[in-house]
């Protein structure tokens, strides 16, 4: 690992806050609509004050969280997540002898609910439930049911309720793929994927009929894991880049489509159209624009290019031609963004909206006509990702609300959104400034 980079995940908008609290009755500017009865979680790295970080995506979660009701807000709270390296800094997910223990990790990446159960979630290990107070209950595998790392990025289907994910590990098998059912009581499916090697899969895709994967360029490096402190992975031209299609009710066997070598944290949703043809739209960052945003937040030196201009990503398409075997590619903005977020009503299907982070703003794509709005918090904003939360009996894709946290240097507000025209609806003033993290969700009551 260099030792001589600025630790830039522990500055600024990425500065962990060094305790938890609790506050109550919380100001509403506006009028929070009254069924916005739930919690907003969002989760996000938060190093321990006096612990060593090596790397961004490392760091212990935080779970910030705003409990809505009835028009009021009841309270807001931060907690860390008490997974077992929380618990004990000694704590080691690879063992001596080289076994893995998928319970030593952070879970810092996501918080999603399903069926009875809150999970908080990192692609590395096992999720950790939490309570809706926000309490650790503690690692779940589906009653053992469950024997990989579970991706941050589960999907679930809406007709079938069903959460589909997968698990990647860093030893054999490299992919495996996972149907839980849709109570969480237990995983319905599993089914090894064979991939040329172990990668960073951050992400992947649904459709009605198909799993979309991502084989990229970003592969495990045992020197760097034996080096500890960060990431253990590094960009491989070698590798090659390729997405693969693989039948829902075929797992297993995958199509798989060459693309330009580029890496995605992020898929915004996919879908097929009429031609049988699957079209995935996602974040794409060239090469040297991975390498410059992975040196940011403690990834190791990188061949892929010089670090040194400022990391962006764009959303991008991909449209897979199963009758060509062919990947047409095409960048939809020349904006940098990240965290695409859609209906999830609509994941796996043909969507016209999806709702991204930009530098001090949030931007919404209409990718029907091409267009696109944009609402500026200013630049010294840390704007997080906008959940969408559809209004009751919405029949338009954007009828409802988009939440998001937006912070400042000293204090931060969850701010309300209509969705159809990114007009402000209402902020809930937060006690505290948040750090600007990963991922997060809208828990209703019902
Ligand atoms: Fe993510």
């Amino acid at each position: 690992m260099e030792t001589t980079q600025n630790a830039g995940w522990l500055e600024g908008a990425l500065a962990p806050v060094p305790d938890e609290i609790d506050a109550a009755d919380l100001e509403v500017t506006g009028a929070l609509p009254p069924e916005l009865t739930g919690r907003y979680f969002r989760n996000g790295p938060n190093p321990l004050p006096g612990r060593p970080s090596g790397h961004w995506f490392t760091g212990p979660g935080m779970i910030h969280g705003v409990r809505l009701r009835g028009g009021r807000a009841e309270w807001y709270r931060n907690r860390w997540v008490r997974t077992k390296t929380f618990l004990d800094e000694n704590a080691r997910f690879v063992g001596d002898d080289g076994t893995l223990d998928l319970t030593a990790v952070p879970a810092n990446t996501h918080v999603v609910p399903h069926g009875d159960k809150i999970l908080a979630l990192v692609e590395i290990g096992f999720p950790y439930e939490v309570a809706p107070e926000l309490g650790t209950a503690g690692p779940c595998d589906f009653g053992g049911t469950l024997t990989t790392a579970m991706t941050a990025h589960p999907k679930q289907d809406p007709v079938t309720g069903e959460l589909l994910f997968f698990g990647y590990g860093v030893l054999p098998p490299y992919l495996t793929y996972h149907r839980l059912s849709a109570d969480g009581a237990r995983v319905v499916e599993s089914r090894e994927i064979e991939v040329p090697g172990p990668t960073m899969m951050h992400d992947f895709a649904i459709t009605e009929n198909h799993v979309v994967w991502l084989d990229l360029p970003v592969v495990f490096d045992l020197d760097l894991a034996l080096g500890g402190g960060g990431m253990p992975f590094r960009w491989d031209d070698s590798y090659g880049a390729r997405l693969g299609v693989m039948r829902r009710d075929a797992p297993g066997d995958v199509r798989w489509f060459d693309v330009d070598p580029c890496y995605v944290f992020h898929v915004g949703n996919a879908h097929e159209d009429p031609a049988g043809r699957i079209v995935l739209d996602g974040v794409r960052y060239r090469p040297e624009d991975f390498a410059a945003t992975w040196r940011e937040i403690g990834g190791s030196a990188n061949p892929a290019g010089d670090a040194a201009r400022s990391e962006s990503a764009h959303l991008h398409s991909w449209t897979l031609d199963p009758a060509t075997g062919r990947a047409a590619e095409e960048r939809l903005d020349d904006r940098n963004v990240e965290f695409p977020t859609h209906d999830d009503a609509r994941t796996g299907r043909r969507h016209r909206f999806l709702y991204t982070v930009a530098r001090g703003a949030l931007v919404k794509y209409d990718l029907r006509d091409g267009s696109s709005s944009v609402l500026e918090f200013g630049q010294d904003a840390s704007v997080g990702e906008a959940v969408f939360v559809p209004a009751e009996g919405a029949r338009g894709e954007d009828e409802g609300w988009l939440l998001s946290i937006v912070s400042g240097a000293s204090s931060a507000e969850l701010v309300v959104l209509d969705a159809a025209d990114l007009s402000r609806t209402a902020s809930v003033r937060l006690p505290r400034r948040v750090p600007a993290g990963f991922h997060g969700s809208w828990i209703p009551d019902a």
